[in-house]
């Protein structure tokens, strides 16, 4: 099985709508691997680094200011091509169009107040984790049900 790491960010209408458990026990439920996780508030400097690949986009001010707006819980997760088979648990970033049975398509109806983020490649990934985690935040271990999944 080829591990990988991504980041997922619980944003703050997931958090205010107190779907938190809900996305974390779809993580668990699929065999992804949580390895770090916090509550915090994003800062405009953080937000505005962790979406810079939007910062030409007609959204990116309110993009920043509603990432910054209220807490977030950011995770670090691994598991088997974790990256997509997250970006397939999250749904389609409209939640007006995604698919019923993922996090936005059940939650969601919009596609800024839509629940969730997740690195959609390994570069996003790179790019993203150091934003939220220092190296001693990321547990190194194994859960032992691996192989279970
Ligand atoms: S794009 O243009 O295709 O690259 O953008 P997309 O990948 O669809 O979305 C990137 C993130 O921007 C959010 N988004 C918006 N926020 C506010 N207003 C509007 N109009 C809007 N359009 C897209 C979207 O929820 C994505 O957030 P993340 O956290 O990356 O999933």
């Amino acid at each position: 099985m080829a591990a990988e790491k991504t980041l997922i960010l619980i944003k703050p209408d997931g958090v205010k709508r107190r779907l938190s458990g809900e996305v974390i026990k779809r993580l668990e439920q699929k065999g992804i691997n949580i390895k770090g996780l916090k509550l915090m508030k994003l800062s405009k400097e953080k937000a505005e680094k962790h979406y810079s690949v939007h910062k030409d986009k007609p959204f990116f001010n309110d993009l920043v200011s509603y990432i910054t707006s209220g807490p977030i819980i950011a995770i670090l997760a691994e598991g088997n091509s974790a990256i997509s088979v997250v970006r397939g648990l999250v749904g389609a970033t409209d939640g007006s169009k995604a698919s019923p049975g993922t996090i936005r398509g059940d939650f969601s109806i919009s596609i800024d107040k839509n629940i969730i983020h997740a690195s959609d490649s390994v570069e996003s990934f790179n790019h993203e984790y150091p934003i939220f985690f220092n190296s001693s935040e990321i547990l190194d271990f194994t859960y032992g049900d691996e192989n279970l999944f």
